[in-house]
Protein backbone atom coordinates (compact mmCIF):
# COMPACT_ATOMS: atom_id res chain seq x y z
CA UNK A 1 0.00 0.00 0.00
CA UNK A 2 1.17 3.65 -0.27
CA UNK A 3 2.14 4.69 2.70
CA UNK A 4 1.86 8.74 1.67
CA UNK A 5 -2.24 7.52 1.57
CA UNK A 6 -1.83 5.88 4.86
CA UNK A 7 -0.31 8.89 7.23
CA UNK A 8 -2.27 11.82 8.12
CA UNK A 9 0.80 14.64 7.85
CA UNK A 10 -0.81 16.91 9.58
CA UNK A 11 -0.90 14.76 12.66
CA UNK A 12 2.57 14.41 12.87
CA UNK A 13 4.55 15.09 15.97
CA UNK A 14 8.42 14.45 16.62
CA UNK A 15 8.06 10.57 17.41
CA UNK A 16 9.91 7.34 16.34
CA UNK A 17 8.01 6.12 13.05
CA UNK A 18 9.69 2.98 11.87
CA UNK A 19 10.41 3.28 8.05
CA UNK A 20 11.26 0.41 5.72
CA UNK A 21 15.06 1.42 5.54
CA UNK A 22 17.86 2.29 7.38
CA UNK A 23 21.95 2.61 6.21
CA UNK A 24 24.72 0.68 8.27
CA UNK A 25 27.99 0.65 8.08
CA UNK A 26 30.32 -1.02 10.14
CA UNK A 27 34.29 -0.07 10.57
CA UNK A 28 37.04 -2.91 11.49
CA UNK A 29 40.76 -2.96 11.50
CA UNK A 30 41.21 0.77 10.29
CA UNK A 31 38.26 0.54 7.57
CA UNK A 32 34.52 0.87 6.62
CA UNK A 33 33.44 -1.65 4.80
CA UNK A 34 30.42 -0.85 1.88
CA UNK A 35 27.70 -0.11 4.05
CA UNK A 36 24.22 -1.36 3.72
CA UNK A 37 20.53 -0.52 3.33
CA UNK A 38 18.54 -3.06 6.02
CA UNK A 39 14.91 -3.52 6.68
CA UNK A 40 15.62 -4.67 11.03
CA UNK A 41 15.31 -1.83 12.52
CA UNK A 42 16.95 -3.50 15.99
CA UNK A 43 20.47 -3.55 16.44
CA UNK A 44 22.58 -6.40 18.16
CA UNK A 45 25.38 -5.30 20.28
CA UNK A 46 28.41 -7.34 22.11
CA UNK A 47 27.38 -6.49 26.49
CA UNK A 48 30.65 -4.70 26.84
CA UNK A 49 30.32 -2.40 23.88
CA UNK A 50 31.67 1.25 25.19
CA UNK A 51 28.75 2.98 23.94
CA UNK A 52 26.75 1.24 26.54
CA UNK A 53 29.01 2.10 29.31
CA UNK A 54 31.28 4.84 28.41
CA UNK A 55 28.66 6.58 26.04
CA UNK A 56 31.65 6.75 23.07
CA UNK A 57 28.78 7.57 20.66
CA UNK A 58 27.68 10.74 18.87
CA UNK A 59 24.99 11.51 16.25
CA UNK A 60 23.44 14.00 14.04
CA UNK A 61 19.73 15.65 12.98
CA UNK A 62 18.97 16.98 9.87
CA UNK A 63 15.75 17.21 7.74
CA UNK A 64 14.83 15.95 4.08
CA UNK A 65 12.22 18.60 2.49
CA UNK A 66 9.99 18.16 -0.36
CA UNK A 67 9.98 21.28 -2.90
CA UNK A 68 6.77 22.50 -4.47
CA UNK A 69 7.85 20.98 -7.59
CA UNK A 70 8.29 17.62 -6.09
CA UNK A 71 12.47 17.73 -5.75
CA UNK A 72 13.75 16.37 -2.61
CA UNK A 73 16.43 18.66 -1.01
CA UNK A 74 18.70 18.44 2.05
CA UNK A 75 19.48 22.15 3.64
CA UNK A 76 23.40 22.30 4.26
CA UNK A 77 23.81 18.99 5.26
CA UNK A 78 27.37 19.26 4.26
CA UNK A 79 27.91 21.11 7.67
CA UNK A 80 26.33 18.03 9.71
CA UNK A 81 28.99 16.14 7.81
CA UNK A 82 31.66 18.15 9.45
CA UNK A 83 30.13 18.72 12.58
CA UNK A 84 29.91 14.83 12.71
CA UNK A 85 33.57 14.73 12.17
CA UNK A 86 34.24 16.84 14.94
CA UNK A 87 32.17 15.21 17.46
CA UNK A 88 34.38 11.73 16.19
CA UNK A 89 37.36 13.68 16.44
CA UNK A 90 36.53 14.76 20.08
CA UNK A 91 35.71 10.97 21.57
CA UNK A 92 38.49 9.38 19.52
CA UNK A 93 36.20 7.57 16.93
CA UNK A 94 36.83 6.61 13.33
CA UNK A 95 36.08 10.01 11.40
CA UNK A 96 33.13 9.31 8.78
CA UNK A 97 33.66 10.49 5.09
CA UNK A 98 31.82 13.08 4.05
CA UNK A 99 30.77 11.47 1.15
CA UNK A 100 30.33 8.93 2.57
CA UNK A 101 27.87 10.59 5.21
CA UNK A 102 25.81 12.64 2.36
CA UNK A 103 25.77 9.15 0.25
CA UNK A 104 24.48 7.15 3.07
CA UNK A 105 21.92 10.06 3.89
CA UNK A 106 20.54 10.08 0.41
CA UNK A 107 20.28 6.29 0.18
CA UNK A 108 18.08 6.44 3.06
CA UNK A 109 15.75 9.06 1.81
CA UNK A 110 15.81 7.32 -1.53
CA UNK A 111 14.17 4.05 -0.02
CA UNK A 112 11.93 5.57 2.41
CA UNK A 113 10.29 8.42 -0.53
CA UNK A 114 7.13 6.83 0.88
CA UNK A 115 7.59 9.04 4.24
CA UNK A 116 8.80 12.04 3.07
CA UNK A 117 5.73 14.76 3.66
CA UNK A 118 4.43 16.64 1.24
CA UNK A 119 5.04 20.15 0.24
CA UNK A 120 2.71 22.25 1.89
CA UNK A 121 2.17 20.14 5.11
CA UNK A 122 4.95 21.64 6.94
CA UNK A 123 6.16 18.15 7.54
CA UNK A 124 9.49 16.55 6.87
CA UNK A 125 11.73 13.96 6.54
CA UNK A 126 14.10 13.93 9.87
CA UNK A 127 17.51 12.16 9.76
CA UNK A 128 19.41 10.60 12.16
CA UNK A 129 22.47 9.66 11.61
CA UNK A 130 24.77 8.36 14.79
CA UNK A 131 28.01 6.33 15.61
CA UNK A 132 28.52 4.21 18.44
CA UNK A 133 31.65 2.26 19.23
CA UNK A 134 30.90 -1.46 19.84
CA UNK A 135 32.86 -4.68 20.20
CA UNK A 136 33.65 -6.14 23.73
CA UNK A 137 35.94 -4.36 25.70
CA UNK A 138 35.27 -3.46 29.45
CA UNK A 139 38.12 -0.90 29.92
CA UNK A 140 37.85 2.85 29.66
CA UNK A 141 39.39 3.00 25.96
CA UNK A 142 38.03 3.77 22.33
CA UNK A 143 36.22 0.90 21.07
CA UNK A 144 38.04 -1.70 18.63
CA UNK A 145 34.74 -1.77 16.40
CA UNK A 146 32.20 1.09 15.36
CA UNK A 147 28.76 0.75 13.68
CA UNK A 148 27.67 4.10 11.35
CA UNK A 149 23.73 4.23 10.67
CA UNK A 150 21.53 6.69 9.43
CA UNK A 151 17.51 5.80 9.93
CA UNK A 152 14.70 8.13 9.37
CA UNK A 153 10.99 9.32 9.78
CA UNK A 154 8.69 11.67 8.66
CA UNK A 155 8.17 14.73 11.08
CA UNK A 156 5.28 17.12 11.60
CA UNK A 157 5.34 21.17 11.63
CA UNK A 158 7.07 22.09 14.83
CA UNK A 159 3.92 24.72 15.57
CA UNK A 160 1.13 23.47 14.13
CA UNK A 161 -1.24 26.51 14.25
CA UNK A 162 1.77 28.87 13.19
CA UNK A 163 4.37 30.32 15.43
CA UNK A 164 3.36 30.87 19.06
CA UNK A 165 6.05 32.20 21.68
CA UNK A 166 6.92 29.84 25.48
CA UNK A 167 8.39 30.91 28.32
CA UNK A 168 11.75 29.29 29.57
CA UNK A 169 13.33 29.31 33.01
CA UNK A 170 16.80 29.48 33.93
CA UNK A 171 18.20 26.17 35.40
CA UNK A 172 20.68 25.72 37.98
CA UNK A 173 22.54 22.89 36.53
CA UNK A 174 25.00 22.54 34.14
CA UNK A 175 24.62 20.62 30.66
CA UNK A 176 28.06 20.53 30.01
CA UNK A 177 31.82 22.06 31.27
CA UNK A 178 33.82 24.74 29.71
CA UNK A 179 36.18 22.81 28.02
CA UNK A 180 34.24 19.43 27.82
CA UNK A 181 31.88 18.06 25.15
CA UNK A 182 29.56 20.78 24.74
CA UNK A 183 30.50 21.58 20.97
CA UNK A 184 30.21 18.05 20.27
CA UNK A 185 26.66 16.40 19.24
CA UNK A 186 27.57 13.39 21.81
CA UNK A 187 24.69 11.38 24.15
CA UNK A 188 26.31 12.69 27.15
CA UNK A 189 25.45 16.07 27.09
CA UNK A 190 21.94 15.38 26.83
CA UNK A 191 21.46 12.66 29.55
CA UNK A 192 23.32 15.04 31.91
CA UNK A 193 20.42 17.46 30.76
CA UNK A 194 17.35 15.92 30.99
CA UNK A 195 16.95 16.36 35.10
CA UNK A 196 16.98 20.25 34.28
CA UNK A 197 14.41 19.98 31.88
CA UNK A 198 11.96 17.80 33.32
CA UNK A 199 12.53 20.44 36.35
CA UNK A 200 11.36 22.77 34.17
CA UNK A 201 8.65 21.34 32.50
CA UNK A 202 6.80 20.57 35.68
CA UNK A 203 7.12 24.14 37.02
CA UNK A 204 5.31 25.19 33.57
CA UNK A 205 7.96 26.10 31.31
CA UNK A 206 8.56 24.64 28.07
CA UNK A 207 11.86 23.76 28.83
CA UNK A 208 15.41 25.57 30.40
CA UNK A 209 17.57 27.84 29.93
CA UNK A 210 21.64 27.37 30.65
CA UNK A 211 23.78 29.74 32.02
CA UNK A 212 27.90 29.28 31.27
CA UNK A 213 29.45 26.97 33.69
CA UNK A 214 31.94 29.04 35.43
CA UNK A 215 30.42 32.20 36.46
CA UNK A 216 26.58 31.49 35.68
CA UNK A 217 25.75 34.41 34.51
CA UNK A 218 26.07 34.25 30.79
CA UNK A 219 23.04 32.49 28.51
CA UNK A 220 24.76 29.18 26.78
CA UNK A 221 21.44 27.38 25.39
CA UNK A 222 17.94 27.11 25.54
CA UNK A 223 17.39 23.28 25.76
CA UNK A 224 18.59 21.42 23.19
CA UNK A 225 18.77 24.69 20.69
CA UNK A 226 21.48 28.22 20.28
CA UNK A 227 20.04 31.40 21.77
CA UNK A 228 19.79 34.50 19.98
CA UNK A 229 18.01 37.86 21.08
CA UNK A 230 17.17 41.26 18.70
CA UNK A 231 18.59 44.06 20.38
CA UNK A 232 16.60 47.18 20.80
CA UNK A 233 18.74 48.77 18.25
CA UNK A 234 17.97 45.74 16.01
CA UNK A 235 21.20 43.86 15.73
CA UNK A 236 21.26 39.95 15.71
CA UNK A 237 22.92 38.71 18.77
CA UNK A 238 23.80 35.03 20.03
CA UNK A 239 25.90 33.45 22.44
CA UNK A 240 30.11 32.93 21.99
CA UNK A 241 31.21 30.29 23.91
CA UNK A 242 33.07 26.75 24.38
CA UNK A 243 30.46 24.72 25.71
CA UNK A 244 27.37 25.17 23.57
CA UNK A 245 26.56 23.26 19.81
CA UNK A 246 27.77 25.23 17.18
CA UNK A 247 24.19 25.04 15.67
CA UNK A 248 23.98 25.11 11.97
CA UNK A 249 20.76 27.42 12.39
CA UNK A 250 21.90 29.49 14.07
CA UNK A 251 24.78 30.44 11.65
CA UNK A 252 22.53 30.13 8.79
CA UNK A 253 20.07 32.90 10.82
CA UNK A 254 23.42 34.72 11.08
CA UNK A 255 24.16 35.18 7.60
CA UNK A 256 20.50 35.89 6.65
CA UNK A 257 20.53 38.27 9.46
CA UNK A 258 23.39 40.09 7.75
CA UNK A 259 22.64 39.68 4.46
CA UNK A 260 19.37 39.62 3.72
CA UNK A 261 17.71 41.51 6.76
CA UNK A 262 21.04 43.93 6.58
CA UNK A 263 21.10 43.66 10.44
CA UNK A 264 24.56 43.84 12.63
CA UNK A 265 25.04 40.76 13.77
CA UNK A 266 27.50 39.48 16.21
CA UNK A 267 28.27 36.50 18.55
CA UNK A 268 29.25 37.62 22.09
CA UNK A 269 28.04 37.11 25.83
CA UNK A 270 24.90 37.59 26.91
CA UNK A 271 24.23 38.23 30.05
CA UNK A 272 21.00 37.04 32.10
CA UNK A 273 21.13 40.38 33.79
CA UNK A 274 20.89 42.03 30.69
CA UNK A 275 17.96 40.85 29.23
CA UNK A 276 16.63 43.97 28.82
CA UNK A 277 18.91 45.28 25.92
CA UNK A 278 16.64 42.95 23.83
CA UNK A 279 13.04 43.65 21.84
CA UNK A 280 12.98 40.06 20.72
CA UNK A 281 14.94 36.56 21.66
CA UNK A 282 14.65 33.22 19.89
CA UNK A 283 15.90 29.27 20.60
CA UNK A 284 16.93 28.17 16.95
CA UNK A 285 17.90 24.62 15.89
CA UNK A 286 16.95 21.97 13.37
CA UNK A 287 13.74 21.08 15.04
CA UNK A 288 11.74 23.41 15.98
CA UNK A 289 13.72 26.46 13.13
CA UNK A 290 13.02 29.06 15.69
CA UNK A 291 11.03 29.07 18.71
CA UNK A 292 10.22 32.35 19.53
CA UNK A 293 10.85 33.37 23.07
CA UNK A 294 8.11 34.60 25.37
CA UNK A 295 9.70 35.41 28.84
CA UNK A 296 12.56 34.06 30.67
CA UNK A 297 12.12 32.86 34.49
CA UNK A 298 15.25 34.19 36.46
CA UNK A 299 15.47 35.08 40.22
CA UNK A 300 11.92 35.14 40.86
CA UNK A 301 10.93 36.72 37.86
CA UNK A 302 9.52 36.14 34.55
CA UNK A 303 11.39 38.38 32.10
CA UNK A 304 8.92 39.05 29.07
CA UNK A 305 10.58 40.06 25.51
CA UNK A 306 8.24 41.09 22.80
CA UNK A 307 4.78 39.50 24.22
CA UNK A 308 4.05 36.27 25.64
CA UNK A 309 1.44 35.37 22.85
CA UNK A 310 2.49 37.57 19.59
CA UNK A 311 5.95 37.04 17.95
CA UNK A 312 8.12 39.61 16.78
CA UNK A 313 8.57 41.04 13.72
CA UNK A 314 12.36 40.32 12.67
CA UNK A 315 11.68 36.92 14.78
CA UNK A 316 9.14 36.21 12.06
CA UNK A 317 10.64 37.44 9.04
CA UNK A 318 13.65 35.46 10.03
CA UNK A 319 12.21 32.39 9.75
CA UNK A 320 10.28 33.20 6.91
CA UNK A 321 12.91 33.61 5.34
CA UNK A 322 15.27 30.47 6.58
CA UNK A 323 12.11 27.86 5.99
CA UNK A 324 11.54 29.75 2.26
CA UNK A 325 15.31 28.91 1.65
CA UNK A 326 15.20 25.44 2.82
CA UNK A 327 11.59 24.37 0.89
CA UNK A 328 12.58 25.61 -2.00
CA UNK A 329 10.78 29.15 -2.40
CA UNK A 330 13.88 31.55 -2.19
CA UNK A 331 17.21 30.95 -3.28
CA UNK A 332 19.65 30.93 -0.52
CA UNK A 333 23.23 31.50 -0.29
CA UNK A 334 25.57 29.24 -2.73
CA UNK A 335 26.03 25.61 -1.31
CA UNK A 336 22.87 25.56 1.13
CA UNK A 337 20.97 23.65 -0.36
CA UNK A 338 21.98 19.86 -1.70
CA UNK A 339 19.41 18.57 -4.47
CA UNK A 340 19.28 14.99 -4.01
C1 LIG B 1 22.19 21.14 22.32
C2 LIG B 1 21.78 21.64 20.99
N1 LIG B 1 21.98 22.93 20.68
C3 LIG B 1 21.63 23.43 19.48
C4 LIG B 1 21.04 22.64 18.51
C5 LIG B 1 20.68 23.22 17.18
O1 LIG B 1 21.60 22.79 16.23
P1 LIG B 1 21.19 22.69 14.71
O2 LIG B 1 20.73 24.05 14.30
O3 LIG B 1 22.44 22.30 13.99
O4 LIG B 1 20.11 21.69 14.62
C6 LIG B 1 20.79 21.29 18.79
C7 LIG B 1 20.16 20.42 17.79
O5 LIG B 1 20.83 19.81 17.01
C8 LIG B 1 21.18 20.78 20.04
O6 LIG B 1 20.96 19.48 20.33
Amino acid sequence: MDKKTELNWEELGFDYIKTDYRYLSYWNNGSWDEGLLTKDNVLKLGEASPCLHYGQQCFEGLKAYQTKNGDIQFFRIDQNAKRMQDSCKRLLMPIIPEETFINACIDVVKANLAYIPPYGTGGSLYLRPMMIGIGNSIAVKPASEYLFTVFCMPVGAYFKGGMTPVNFMVSDYDRAASNGTGQQKVGGNYAASMIAHEIAEKKGFADCIYLDPITHTKIEEVGAANFFGITKDNRFITPNSNSILPSITKYSLLHLAEHFLKMETSEEDVYIDELDLFAEAGACGTAAVITPIGGIFHHHRLHVFYSETEVGPVTKKLYETLTAIQLGDLAGPSGWIYKI
